[in-house]
C-alpha cells in the first residue's frame, strides 16, 4: 500500500513542525516546499537525520521547487508574510493591508496546489485564517470538503489547557469546544465543556471562566507577548491531529473553518464549526443547539470575519 503523502507549503516555524509531529507519529511521508532560500530542503533533511534517534519511518524531504507537493493527499498551508514593521518606513502594516497581502500569497499557493495536487485535502493555517480559507475555496474551486481551516483546534487546545491547569486535572479529562472565527472574537462554549462529564460550570466559578476564556480569546497574543514572534507549538499540534484524522480516517470531531452554506443560519463565510474530518475531509458539520448569548456571539464573530472578507474584493 502506497504511503500518504502530506505536503507542506511554507516550511517556518508552524509548518516545520507539524511535519515533525507527523513524521514522528508516521501518519505518512512528507514534503517540504518554501520560496525562501534552502530552508526546505535544510528543515527535511535536519528532521530526517533524527529518524534513526527517534525510531521514526517517515521519508522527509524537501525543495523550493513546488513540483515537490505533486500527488500530495494532504497539503498544509502556512505560507504567508507574518505582521513586522517595514525595514524602511518602520511601519506596521494595517489589518487590511496585511489581508492583500497574504490574499497575493494564498492565490499563488492555490494555483501551485491545482496545478500539482488537484486531488489534496487542503488544511490552511495562514493568518488571517477564516479570509484565507475564501481565498483558496475561490481560487482553486476545490469543493468545500477539501479546503479546512486550521483555528478552532488551537483555541480548544488552549481553552483545555487552561482548564485543566485550574483544576489541576488531566489534560485528557477536559473536553469542550471554542467555535467562530479564529481571532478575539472567538467563542469558548462552556456550556458545553465538561471534565470527565461534569459540566465545568460546576466546578469552576463564572468570574474564573470569564478569565479563562478572555485568556484563551487573547492566546495568541500571550505567546508574542513573551516571544516576541508567533506561537507554534500549539498551532502545530492542532494542525497535526486535523491532518491525522483526514488521512486515518478517525472521523474525529474537531472545530474547524468549514465554508458554511446554511449551517447555522450562515452562507458563503468560513467559519468555526464542530466538523467530522476523515479520509473525505470535512465529513459532516455537526449541529448544536445555542442559546440566545452564545449565538449572539457566534453571530457577532461572523460579522468580524466577513469585515475581513469584504477586504478581499471578490464578487457576491
Ligand atoms: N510560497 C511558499 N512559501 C512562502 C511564500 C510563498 N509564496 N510566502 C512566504 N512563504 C514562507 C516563508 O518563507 C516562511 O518560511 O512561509 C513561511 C512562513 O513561516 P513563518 O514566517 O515561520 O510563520 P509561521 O510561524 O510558521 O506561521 C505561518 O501560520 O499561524 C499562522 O499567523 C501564522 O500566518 C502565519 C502562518
Amino acid at each position: 500500500m502506497a504511503r500518504n503523502k502530506i505536503a507542506f507549503y511554507g516550511a517556518g516555524n508552524v509548518g516545520a513542525t507539524t511535519a515533525h509531529w507527523l513524521a514522528e507519529k508516521g501518519i505518512g511521508d512528507c514534503v517540504l516546499f518554501d520560496i525562501f532560500g534552502q530552508v526546505a530542503s535544510g528543515k527535511a533533511l535536519d528532521l530526517y537525520e533524527s529518524a534513526p534517534a527517534i525510531g521514526f519511518n517517515s521519508m522527509i524531504t524537501g525543495s523550493n521547487d513546488p513540483a515537490i507537493i505533486s500527488g500530495a493527499d494532504v497539503v498544509v498551508v502556512t505560507a504567508g508574510i507574518p505582521r513586522k514593521k517595514d525595514p524602511v518606513t518602520g511601519k506596521f502594516p494595517s489589518r487590511d493591508e496585511l489581508v492583500k497581502i497574504n490574499q497575493d500569497v494564498i492565490t499563488d499557493v492555490a494555483r501551485n496546489i491545482k496545478q500539482y495536487a488537484p486531488d489534496s485535502i487542503v488544511v490552511l493555517v495562514t493568518n488571517p485564517l477564516d479570509a484565507m480559507c475564501h481565498v483558496m475555496f475561490e481560487e482553486t474551486g476545490f469543493p468545500r470538503e477539501r479546503i479546512i481551516g486550521q483555528a478552532g483546534a488551537l483555541d480548544t487546545a488552549r481553552y483545555k489547557a487552561f482548564i485543566a491547569q485550574e483544576l489541576g486535572v488531566s489534560v485528557q479529562d477536559v473536553h469542550g469546544l471554542v467555535l467562530g472565527g479564529h481571532g478575539d472574537t472567538m467563542v469558548p462554549l462552556p456550556r458545553h465543556t465538561s471534565v470527565a462529564g461534569i459540566p465545568v460550570t460546576e466546578l469552576i466559578s463564572k468570574e474564573r471562566l470569564d478569565e479563562i476564556i478572555n485568556r484563551t480569546a487573547n492566546g495568541g497574543g500571550e505567546i508574542v507577548g513573551l516571544l516576541g514572534y508567533s506561537a507554534y507549538y500549539a498551532p502545530a499540534a492542532g494542525t497535526a491531529i486535523m491532518v491525522e484524522s483526514i488521512l486515518m480516517d478517525q472521523k474525529r470531531v474537531i472545530p474547524s473553518a468549514v465554508y458554511t452554506q446554511g449551517e447555522y443560519g450562515y452562507s458563503d463565510l468560513f467559519l468555526g464549526l464542530p466538523c467530522v474530518l476523515g479520509r473525505g475531509g470535512v465529513e459532516r458539520i455537526l449541529d448544536m443547539e445555542l442559546n440566545a448569548e452564545e449565538r449572539a456571539k457566534l453571530d457577532y464573530s461572523a460579522e468580524a470575519v466577513r469585515a475581513v472578507v469584504d477586504v478581499l474584493g471578490y464578487k457576491k
